[in-house]
């Protein structure tokens, strides 16, 4: 094979043969294709797609590049990932509600980059608390506790770790069937056999047409039943922030109103949705996780996780240097909380990261006092920006210039699930 060839393929919108996949994958993973060829090739596949064919083999050949995990416990496994959004902690009440609902719930997560936050970025806040586990500690944990909430092992689809970086640099993230296999090469070699997605839709998110979203997950579902994994999507709206938090600890803190029973209504019918349709794929549909969550049995799990890797549950999180506070510009109803506009404030306030080596701020995010269909009155606080650098502040106020509307009256909220694929 030449890379070469490879590339003119699917530039000329053939479609690649396994033999060609498996090789040029699998070459690019040992350095025998060279990152301007794969850079070349990205390109290429974003403007021209590949097949359904095409796709669930480009995945398999990413499981392929590494290991593949066993967390097979004594009880259902399950699994969820988000595509990304701002104030994204669902994953932080669901898994422990999960487990706490009889299921075994091994999730392998991210750090965030750009606008959308990462798990390991928020859980990172509290003391203590380790994201890296070997396979051993997470079998271990997943069987005592049901709950593992770590970093991904770095043996895990190494292809994809190396192709993704390159894609970030060269403007071919936004393709479905590299988005869809790379999500799913993950999740399949990390052993998932069953899998939620949270397809987020709108400002705040990767897809920002309902009907993008939708080809995604149909991609992603379609790559898991010809690999034996069972999946579903929930396609739900990310137009608004999750919840009144994003960042980091706050992120936390309001994750522990949610398991204390709490919390936001709108990060309760996410997290409670979601739980259902992992019960569902897990075969224990019967078991309401609304009754499980009110019940306290699921923070009870997560102060378990936290513990099992080094975290203290009950220590104070950190707090930022600088609160600077946005008043609302009108008196009425707040119609509009842009999820762009926020995300990329509290990315500029420390949250997140510029760059993949730069290190995230604990206590930096935004608190929104106010979400849509609220009442809110002129001067008075409406957002707080939170970060240990003042300076960035100026930053923050730029990108949420045009982020906020009041009006007379807001529409009803719909649900934020919009739509569902299997
Ligand atoms: N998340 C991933 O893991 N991969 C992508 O390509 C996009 C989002």
């Amino acid at each position: 094979f030449s890379a070469v060839d490879v590339i003119r393929a699917k530039r000329d919108g053939a479609r690649l043969t396994d033999e060609q996949v498996d090789w040029v994958v699998d070459a690019y993973t040992r350095g025998a294709v060279a990152d301007e060829q794969m850079a070349a090739l990205a390109m290429a596949i974003l403007l021209n797609g590949m097949t359904t064919a095409e796709t669930v083999r480009w995945t398999e050949a990413m499981v392929a590049s590494g290991e593949v995990l066993d967390l097979r416990v004594d009880r259902p496994t399950v699994d969820k990932h988000s595509t990304g959004g701002v104030g994204d902690k669902i994953t932080l009440p669901l898994a422990p509600l999960v487990a706490a609902c009889g299921a075994a719930v091994p999730q392998l997560s991210g750090r965030g980059l750009g606008h959308t936050g990462g798990t390991l970025d928020k859980l990172e806040s509290i003391p203590g608390w380790r994201a890296r586990l070997t396979t051993d500690e997470i079998t271990r944990q997943l069987a005592d506790v049901g709950a593992v909430v770590c970093a991904a092992t770095e043996g895990l689809a190494p292809a994809d770790r190396k192709l993704y970086a390159l894609r970030d640099v060269t403007g071919t993230v936004e393709s479905i069937p590299l988005i869809a296999s790379s999500i799913m090469s993950k999740k399949i070699a990390e052993g998932a056999s069953a899998l939620v997605l949270d397809v987020k839709v709108g400002s705040g998110a990767f897809m920002k047409t309902a009907a993008d979203a939708r080809a995604l997950a149909e991609a992603m579902v379609g790559i898991g039943s010809a690999r034996g994994v069972r999946v579903s999507a929930l396609l739900t709206d990310m137009s608004v922030p999750l919840g009144r938090a994003v960042g980091n600890a706050v992120e936390v803190a309001e994750s522990v109103e949610v398991l204390r029973g709490g919390g936001p209504p709108d990060v309760v019918e996410l997290t409670v949705a979601l739980a259902r349709e992992m019960l569902s794929l897990a075969g224990l549909s019967d078991v309401d996780p609304a009754a499980v969550l009110a019940s306290g049995a699921a923070y009870e799990v997560w102060a378990r996780m936290i513990r099992a890797q080094g975290g203290d549950p009950d220590a104070a999180l950190p707090e930022p240097r600088h609160v600077h506070v946005v008043p609302a510009p009108a008196t009425g109803v707040l119609t509009g909380l842009d999820a762009l506009g926020v995300g990329v404030a509290a990315w500029r306030l420390g949250a997140g990261r510029a760059r993949k080596e730069d290190s995230v701020q604990a206590a930096a995010g935004v608190l929104c006092l106010a979400k849509p269909g609220d009442r809110v009155v002129a001067g008075e606080p409406l957002l707080e920006l939170h970060t240990d650098t003042a300076e960035a502040v100026e930053g923050a106020l730029a990108a949420l210039e045009g982020a906020v509307e009041v009006g007379d009256s807001a529409a009803a909220r719909g649900s934020l699930v919009l739509d569902v694929v299997r």
